[in-house]
C-alpha cells in the first residue's frame, strides 16, 4: 500500500465492475476509505472482500440503483456521510449505461429517458446531496466520467453521447461556480477505449486483448484525487495526456 490518498474518504459510483471497480481498489491501495456505490450488491461485496483481503482500509458498501433513486435517497446518503465521517474528499462519477446504438429517427424514447436519468440526472442529484460533505474537506475532488462521443458527436450513439455532453456541461458550470468560493476541484476525464463490459457491448467484434485494462488507467485516476492535481480545475481531461504527465512527474522526481 502507498499513501497518496491516506486518510481520505472517496465515493465511487459503479464500483462493482469495470473502471469503477479498478478505481475503488486503486484508491484503497493508496490508503483511502472507499464508499462503494453500485446497483449489484454481489459485485460490491466482491470488491469489498478484495479490498479487505489485501489488508486495506475497510470500505463501505452502498447499494443504490441510479435509475430509480430519489432525491431523498441521495440526501440520506449525504446526511449519513456527514454523521459518520469528518468530510468527503472525493467523488468519482463513473457509473453510466450505454443502451442499444441506433439513429435518432428510430431511437426509443424510453431508452433515452432511462440513460439520461442514470448518466445525467442521478449525477446532478448525487453531486448536490454530497456538496456539503465535500465542502468539509480541505482538498475535495469531483471527477466526472466523459467519453470521446461527449466531446464530438458521433452518429448512432444517441442518448449516451448526449449524456456525456451534459456531463461536460455540468462539470463546467459547477467548476465555474466553485472557482472562487471553494477548494473543491471539478474535472472530467475521458478514459478512452478500455477493456470492460461496456466496451464489449459497443464493439462486439473487437478483440478485448487489444485494449488497455482498467487497471492500467489507475495512475491517472489516483493522481486526480491526490494533492498533486490541486491546480487542475474545470478541465476536460484526456487519459493518455494525463498518464504521460504522471509518468513525467515520476521520472523527474526520481
Ligand atoms: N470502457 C470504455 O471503453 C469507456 C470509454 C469511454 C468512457 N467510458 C466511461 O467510463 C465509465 C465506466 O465505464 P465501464 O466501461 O467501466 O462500464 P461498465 O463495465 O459497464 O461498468 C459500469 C458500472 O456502472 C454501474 N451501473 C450501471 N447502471 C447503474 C445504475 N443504474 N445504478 C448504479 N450503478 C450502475 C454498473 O453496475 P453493474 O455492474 O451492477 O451493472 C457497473 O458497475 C462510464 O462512465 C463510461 O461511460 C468507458
Amino acid at each position: 500500500m502507498s499513501d497518496q490518498l491516506s486518510g481520505k474518504l472517496i465515493l465511487v459510483t459503479g464500483a462493482g465492475d469495470g473502471i469503477g471497480k479498478a478505481a475503488a481498489l486503486a484508491y484503497a491501495q493508496q490508503g483511502a476509505t472507499v464508499i462503494l456505490l453500485g446497483r449489484t450488491q454481489a459485485k460490491l461485496e466482491a470488491v469489498y472482500d478484495s479490498i479487505v483481503g489485501q489488508g486495506l482500509p475497510e470500505p463501505v458498501i452502498h447499494p443504490l440503483d441510479l435509475a430509480s433513486a430519489t432525491v431523498d435517497d441521495y440526501n440520506l446518503l449525504g446526511k449519513s456521510i456527514l454523521e459518520q465521517f469528518p468530510a468527503l474528499d472525493g467523488l468519482l462519477h463513473n457509473a453510466s449505461v450505454l443502451g442499444a446504438l441506433g439513429p435518432i429517427e428510430h431511437y426509443p424514447a424510453e431508452q433515452w429517458t432511462k440513460i439520461m436519468q442514470i448518466n445525467v440526472n442521478a449525477m446532478f442529484m448525487l453531486t448536490k446531496a454530497l456538496l456539503p460533505a465535500l465542502a468539509k474537506s480541505d482538498d475535495g475532488r469531483i471527477l466526472m466520467t466523459s467519453s470521446s462521443v461527449g466531446r464530438k458527436g458521433r452518429a448512432y450513439w444517441g442518448a449516451y453521447a448526449v449524456s456525456k455532453f451534459a456531463t461536460e456541461g455540468l462539470m463546467q458550470v459547477l467548476a465555474e461556480e466553485l472557482r472562487n468560493t471553494s477548494s473543491i476541484r471539478v474535472n472530467s476525464i475521458n478514459p478512452g477505449a478500455t477493456r470492460t463490459e461496456m466496451r464489449r457491448a459497443a464493439y462486439p467484434a473487437e478483440d478485448p486483448a487489444t485494449l488497455p485494462t482498467a487497471e492500467s488507467l489507475m495512475p491517472a485516476y489516483v493522481y486526480l484525487m491526490s494533492a498533486q492535481s490541486r491546480a487542475i480545475h474545470g478541465e476536460a481531461l484526456d487519459i493518455r495526456e494525463l498518464l504521460a504527465r504522471v509518468q513525467n512527474d515520476h521520472a523527474s522526481a526520481n
